[in-house]
């Protein structure tokens, strides 16, 4: 990755930021892969921040050029995807000795892709979810997102279309990796 690019965890202040930057990797980022009626359906409901993972210190930015360049989240607790918006209470907590963590979206500022950010995100995901004492991890992927988890060893454990708003539906990919050897 970049030199110039640094990763850390997210911090209420960056919100509007990320609530800029998410939409804007979506539009660009996606659009090979989704219609405009689909990411405007998923923009919120899946493609949203969750304050949550803020406040456990598990959301995680990258900067690079004195802006936020990149996005991505680990989790200890039970959601795969999606922001806090519609949630009622706390989310559950997950058991590391049982359960895997959850590595969640990565959303790369469009200029800054095919730069090593989003594997760079997903390494600082996994380490700190590792060093949590999760073993294994499970994710929900884009399409557009599929082959970054695949370069970074993910294996496709199951598709299917999650249903939005207005009869829209988006095909995602639930994918899978050992974290810890053994
Ligand atoms: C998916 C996304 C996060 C990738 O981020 P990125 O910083 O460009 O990814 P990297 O540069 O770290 O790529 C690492 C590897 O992933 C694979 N990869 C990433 N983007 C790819 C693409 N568009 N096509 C094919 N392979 C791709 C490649 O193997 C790449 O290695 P290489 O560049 O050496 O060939 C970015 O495209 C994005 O923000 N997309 C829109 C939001 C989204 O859908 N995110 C996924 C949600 S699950």
């Amino acid at each position: 990755m970049d030199d110039h690019i640094s990763i850390r965890p997210a911090t209420d202040a960056d919100i509007p930021a990320l609530e800029a930057l998410i939409p804007l990797s979506v539009r660009v980022l996606q659009a090979a892969y989704y219609t405009p009626a689909q990411m405007t359906a998923a923009l919120g409901p899946v493609f949203g921040v969750d304050r949550q993972l803020i406040r456990d210190g598990t959301y995680l930015v990258a900067e690079g050029g004195g802006e936020i360049v990149g996005c991505g989240d680990w989790s200890r607790r039970w959601a795969v995807f999606g922001g806090d918006r519609d949630r009622p209470g706390e989310d559950a907590a997950l058991d590391p000795a049982a359960d895997p963590a959850r590595v969640r979206a990565v959303f790369v500022r469009p200029g800054w892709e095919r730069r090593g950010i989003g594997r760079a995100l997903v390494a600082a995901a996994e380490s700190a979810a590792r060093a949590a004492g999760f073993r294994d991890a499970v994710l929900v992927a884009t399409l557009a997102g599929e082959p970054l988890f695949a370069a970074c060893g993910y294996a496709v454990t199951e598709r299917y279309d999650v249903a939005l708003a207005g009869g829209v539906s988006l095909a995602v990919v639930r994918m899978a990796r050992r974290l810890a050897a053994g």
